[in-house]
Parts: structure tokens; sequence; C-alpha cells
């Protein structure tokens, strides 16, 4: 069995896409398949932490020994993990967040017409920096997905975000990434940085919780 690197801490992880409605039939989301963050869930509670699961619309087994919430919206989402976090030590937040969600949904299908439709979008709450901000913030890790400038962005994410620590993966290689069962990571600290996979997600799980146990054991004892 690996070692209980997170044995009696709490952690909180988002997974997913959101879901937007536009009307009672209709909406916007995205093409997450929340592969990462199950399997990151998973890999924490092997690691003998205590998991709560926050999920949006996925097709994926609840992983074993894993509380799980699901939600639709990026707002159901950032309300439950502000009901959740309060017993955290640790947030990992790998959801695929809407980043704009309707500014009205519709009480009654869209109709066509012969014209052009138009819709107004507002932005969406960004869970990930309303946790980090938090007076007693946990340990926060965020998620980057670029196409380019990886480390440039990624970092600058870290240091916007106020967060502990951020894992960028690169959406331009083939077969790695989004729906996919392989990726490969670049994470980033503040004094510090790693490359991990490709590997499976399973395989990169386990690396990425024991590089989040390191790094939060090393923020802890200062
Ligand atoms: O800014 P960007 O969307 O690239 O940041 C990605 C990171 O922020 C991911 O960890 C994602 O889960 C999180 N995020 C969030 N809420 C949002 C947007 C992104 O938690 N509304």
């Amino acid at each position: 069995p690996p070692p209980l690197l997170l044995k009696n801490k709490k952690l909180l992880i988002t997974a997913g896409p959101t879901r937007e409605a536009l009307d009672p039939v209709r909406y916007i989301s995205n093409h997450s398949s929340g592969k990462m963050g199950f399997a990151l869930a998973q890999a924490a509670a092997r690691a003998g932490a205590e998991v709560t699961l926050i999920a949006g619309p996925v097709n994926l087994p609840t992983p074993a020994g894993c509380r799980r919430l699901d939600v639709e919206s990026a707002q159901q989402m950032l309300d439950s993990v502000l009901e959740n976090i309060a017993p955290c030590d640790i947030f990992i937040a790998t959801a695929a967040v809407a980043d704009y969600r309707a500014s009205i949904i519709a009480d009654n299908k869209i109709k066509k017409s012969d014209t052009e439709l138009t819709l107004t979008f507002v932005k969406n709450p960004d869970i990930l920096k309303t946790v980090a901000s938090l007076e007693s913030a946990p340990f926060t890790v965020g998620f980057a997905a670029e196409s380019q400038n990886l480390a440039e962005y990624a970092k600058g994410k870290l240091v916007n975000k106020k967060l502990d620590m951020i894992a960028a993966n690169d959406i331009t290689q083939p077969g790695l990434g989004f729906n996919s069962d392989h990726n490969a990571l670049q994470v980033f600290w503040n004094s510090g940085e790693r490359s991990l996979g490709p590997a499976t997600k399973t395989e990169l799980a386990d690396a990425l919780i024991a590089l989040v146990a390191t790094q939060y054991n090393n923020k802890t004892s200062n």
C-alpha cells in the first residue's frame, strides 16, 4: 500500500465541467471529463485523506472512500465549496468552470425565428480565487490549461490568484489532457517547480498528491 502521506488531512476537490443554463432545455458547457479531478480524489483517499469531491456533470463512478456532492452551475459549485471549505486543510481546483453564464435564463424555451439570436453573458465567480482569498485559506492548488507560454501564464496565475501551487498542462499536446486517460503536468510553487509525466492520470495523481503533501508540510511546519 502507498504511504499515508495525507493521514488525518481533509481535502476538498472540484472536478468536471459546469453547465450554464440558457433556458429550460439548453445550456453551455465544455468538454472536461472530470478524469483528472476524480483520479486526484482517489489518490488523496489512498494517501489517507478525508476527501470531499464536488463534481459538475460527469460520467464517472465515485472514487472509493470519497464523499461526493454533485452540482451543475458555477454558482452552485461555489456555494457548495463555501459550505464545505471550513474544516479543510487542502483545496484542489481541477474543475473546468465556465467563465460566463447567460445574463438571463429564459423561463420558457427560446423559440427559433428567421433572424439572428443574440445572447449576452455575465462573468462567473472565480471559485479558486475566492477560496485562496479567504482569511483562513487552506493550502490551495490550481490547474491551468494553456496553449502557449505555459510557464509564464501558470506562474502569473500562481501569483494573481494567491495560490500555493499550480499544475499546468499544455493542451496542444496530442493524446494528453482533456478527455484523455493520459496527461503531463508542469507544477509550480513559490520556491520551485517540477515536471510530472507524461503518464496515466492515475500515476500522475499519485505523484501530484505526493508533491502536494510535501509542500503542504513545508508550509505548515514554518
Ligand atoms: O484562470 P483560469 O480559468 O485559467 O484558472 C484555472 C484554475 O482556476 C483551475 O484550477 C480552475 O478550477 C479554477 N477556476 C475556478 N473558478 C473559475 C475559473 C477557474 O475555480 N470561475
